[in-house]
């Protein structure tokens, strides 16, 4: 219903355009001359971080100075996976005050694939998630995780299966508040008896564009960024099962890349990935859907 919409990255006005104009997007240049380059057309042309500009017939030419490296991570959508054995089989009635909101619910989630769970608000991802983290029990069905059956774990057993396991980064992150970025990440490691060398971190913090606030308290931090600090905590552990709730939920363009490009790369690895969302960019890469009713 907006007269005129615009987009906002880094602090500046960087996009407008009107409801009509579906893709139509002007790029707004300011007066200095910044202009910034969607994604998508940066990753398409393969512009990385150096171009040449030069005057076209009425056009500016922007030609990148070196050949696109291969499959870098901003790079990285769909490539192929060979799934594993399965890591969640499962299948689950839960019933939530009075709603039956999972009814019969199967999957299977194999080991090196990136799983992706969609639906409407409401529809269940959270709880699908919750359940087959053993966070909550369905009313009826069964979970098996690693071929252990968590109808038959008491709750240190659950942990304990987690600890070991699971990684599992919720819709809302939930850090440490009183350690810095890198202090969170060390400390899961720690939690699993893991190597903490820095190289061994460093390398997540890269990936998702951290690097710079390694050493930043957490509680000071964006929401964006808190959130690739929490996918990037259930990742550094090389968990064989990371379910992620919506992990995408708070990145501008860039930065969904980015995540999407670590779940990938996870998957890559063996981990069994399996992430609820809306975002079409994540559901892209992955090598199976399911859409909850
Ligand atoms: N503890 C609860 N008690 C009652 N209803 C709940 C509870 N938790 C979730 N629900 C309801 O269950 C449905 C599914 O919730 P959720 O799994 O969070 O959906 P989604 O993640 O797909 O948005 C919603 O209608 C929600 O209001
Ligand atoms: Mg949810």
């Amino acid at each position: 219903m907006a007269d005129r919409i615009v987009r906002i990255r880094d602090g500046r006005l960087s996009e407008e355009w009107t409801p009509d104009d579906t893709g139509d997007e002007r790029l707004v240049v300011d007066d200095r001359g910044w202009l910034r380059l969607p994604e998508p057309l940066r990753v398409q042309t393969g512009v990385a971080s150096r171009v040449r500009a030069a005057a076209g017939a009425g056009s500016i030419v922007l030609t990148p100075t070196a050949p696109p490296a291969d499959a870098g991570p901003a790079a990285a959508g769909h490539v192929a996976r060979v799934p594993g054995e399965p890591v969640v089989r499962a299948e689950v009635t839960v019933d939530l005050g009075g709603r039956r909101v999972l009814d019969g619910v199967r999957l299977a989630v194999h080991a090196g694939t990136l799983n992706v769970v969609r639906g409407r608000s409401g529809s269940g991802k959270t709880t699908l998630l919750r359940v087959l983290a053993g966070l909550e029990r369905p009313d009826a069905g069964t979970v098996d995780v690693l071929g252990t059956d968590l109808g038959g774990l008491d709750r240190a057993a659950l942990a304990e299966l987690r600890r070991r396991h699971v990684a599992v980064c919720g819709q809302r992150p939930v850090l440490v508040e009183t350690l810095d970025v890198v202090g969170n990440l060390e400390l899961v490691r720690q939690a699993r008896s893991l190597d903490t060398s820095a190289g061994l971190i460093d390398e997540w913090l890269d990936a998702l564009g951290l690097a710079a606030l390694r050493h930043r308290p957490v509680r000071v931090l964006s929401g964006g960024e808190r959130q690739r600090v929490a996918v990037a905590r259930a990742l550094a552990v090389r968990p064989a099962l990371a379910l992620l709730d919506e992990p995408t939920s708070q990145q501008d363009e860039a930065n969904v890349h980015r995540v999407v490009a670590v779940l990938a790369a996870a998957a890559q690895h063996g981990t069994a990935v399996l992430a609820a969302t809306h975002d079409p960019v994540l559901a892209a890469a992955a090598d199976t859907v399911l859409e909850l009713a």
